[in-house]
């Protein structure tokens, strides 16, 4: 095929989790397809594509104040195409044409294989379908954009149903893509370069995709993968509690292409609060199961998500939080101050005062901002492995990332990104590790 002599140029922005990081790599290849092109800046595009997040208010408002900053740029070129996509446009659909007349384009995470079609059309177009075909079957094949690293969504949607998230709203129920697809395209990423893949779904350890003989589980996908040539590396992200089965837990001591970090979100240390959430585990039940994932991978560095401030917390449910926390020992974790979203069970109930969720959430960074260092500073003296993913900024330097998902930067002037390299560690910093090739 040849290239059109003046591609259009597309910017995207993507907001929010490492699906829409997904989502819009695959956007961006839909486009190409188009005869797109990708550029840096939204100045100099004939297409503003934003790819949104409902997860979290702050999250969700930031597509209008963007919006209201791509206006003069409208004016000046009425050609300029602004689409939506992701969460907020699933959650909003024409409403936001309502609010925001300059844009052209809502499409909803499930629907945007349409998404060339709708921009060759004309006049505002809204597609928050959940369609029948499968886009992953309709979109173009995969280009390794990342280097030696990859995204997969192997699963998207959620049924679980916490109280206080958006998630089974936006993103609907729970699907699996079929293993047979998720090979191929896992090969052909390896048959570009690919070493590292991250397999993605909002409840990914929930995969219960359609292959030979049935039954297949995040585990057994895991392990067919792994058969890979040339994929040395997997990783997946994000998981429930509930679905971590014992298969799972197991292949994370059977697997040596498993990488020892795992992001287990549990919200909450007390019990009652994880009733309210929806969340049917306790926290004894996580710190059992930590326990089970310890035994199987010891040297596993783990990670959370915490949420602070949910209605009806009491000091006391939070002295629980961060009991489990002290218990744990997290390498890694999100929080974040409760925000109530629209149309969720936990939204109708009266919230904590800002001040005291505000002053919760620090209270709570600190500790896992202690923990995190303390994980780094006992990796230094340790032997680990280096995926070089891109130069860094000193002369002669890369980084990558190791086995624990730290960054690693290497004084390797002969260094190639994609190259996999044992390194030791010399010491910590406080966003990253530094160590010497042996
Ligand atoms: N308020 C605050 N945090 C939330 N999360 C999901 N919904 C909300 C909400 N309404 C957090 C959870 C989840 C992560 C992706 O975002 O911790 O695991
Ligand atoms: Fe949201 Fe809970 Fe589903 Fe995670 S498991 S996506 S927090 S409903």
């Amino acid at each position: 095929m040849t290239e059109p002599q003046n591609p259009k140029k597309l910017f995207i922005k993507t907001y929010g989790c490492q699906m829409n990081v997904y989502d819009s790599e695959r956007m961006a290849e839909a486009m190409g397809a188009d005869g797109y092109v990708m550029t840096e800046t939204a100045e100099d595009a004939d297409m503003v594509l934003l790819n949104t997040c409902h997860i979290r208010e702050k999250a969700s408002e930031k597509l209008y104040s963007d919006l209201g900053r791509l206006r003069p740029l409208k004016a000046a070129n009425p050609d300029l195409k602004i689409g939506v996509a992701g969460c907020v446009a699933q959650a909003e659909g024409a409403e936001i044409l309502r609010r925001m007349p300059l844009v052209d384009l809502v499409v909803g995470p499930q629907a945007y294989h349409r998404l060339p079609e709708m921009a060759r059309g004309t006049g505002q177009q809204v597609d928050t379908d959940f369609p029948l075909e499968d886009k992953f079957d309709l979109l173009p094949e995969r280009k390794a954009t990342r280097g030696p690293t990859a995204f997969l969504t192997v699963q998207e949607g959620c049924d679980k149903f916490c109280a206080f998230c958006v998630v089974p709203y936006t993103r609907g129920a729970e699907v699996s893509r079929p293993v047979a697809r998720i090979l191929t395209e896992a090969r052909g990423l390896v048959a570009k370069g690919v070493r590292e893949i991250t397999l993605l779904g909002q409840n990914v350890n929930g995969y219960h995709g359609v292959g030979d003989g049935g039954g297949w589980t995040l585990a057994r996908l895991l392990r067919e993968l792994a058969k890979v040539d040339g994929l040395e590396r997997l990783r997946y992200t994000t998981s429930h509690p509930n679905d971590m089965d014992d298969d799972l837990v197991a292949a994370h001591g059977d697997l040596p292409q498993l990488m020892p970090y795992l992001h287990l979100p549990v919200q909450s240390g007390s019990d009652r609060i994880l009733k309210a959430m929806n969340r049917k585990h306790t926290a004894q039940d996580y710190l059992r199961l930590i326990e089970r994932i310890r035994a199987a991978r010891p040297d596993i560095v783990l990670s959370s998500d915490f949420i602070v401030g949910f209605p009806g917390e009491t000091d006391r449910d939070f002295e629980d939080t961060l009991d489990l926390i002290r218990a744990v020992g997290f390498g890694a974790a999100f929080s974040f101050k409760y925000s109530a979203r629209p149309g969720t069970p936990a939204a109708e109930k009266p919230p904590v005062a800002a001040e005291l969720a505000d002053s919760r959430l620090a209270a709570l960074q600190a500790l896992i901002t202690a923990q995190q260092k303390a994980t780094q500073e006992s990796m230094v003296g340790r032997e680990v492995s280096v995926l070089y993913e891109k130069p860094g900024r000193m002369p002669g330097q890369m980084v990558g990332k190791s086995d624990h998902l730290h960054a690693v930067h290497v004084n390797d002037p002969t260094g190639q990104v994609g190259e996999l390299v044992r390194v030791r560690i010399l010491a910590s910093t406080s966003n990253s590790l530094a160590g010497a090739r042996i």
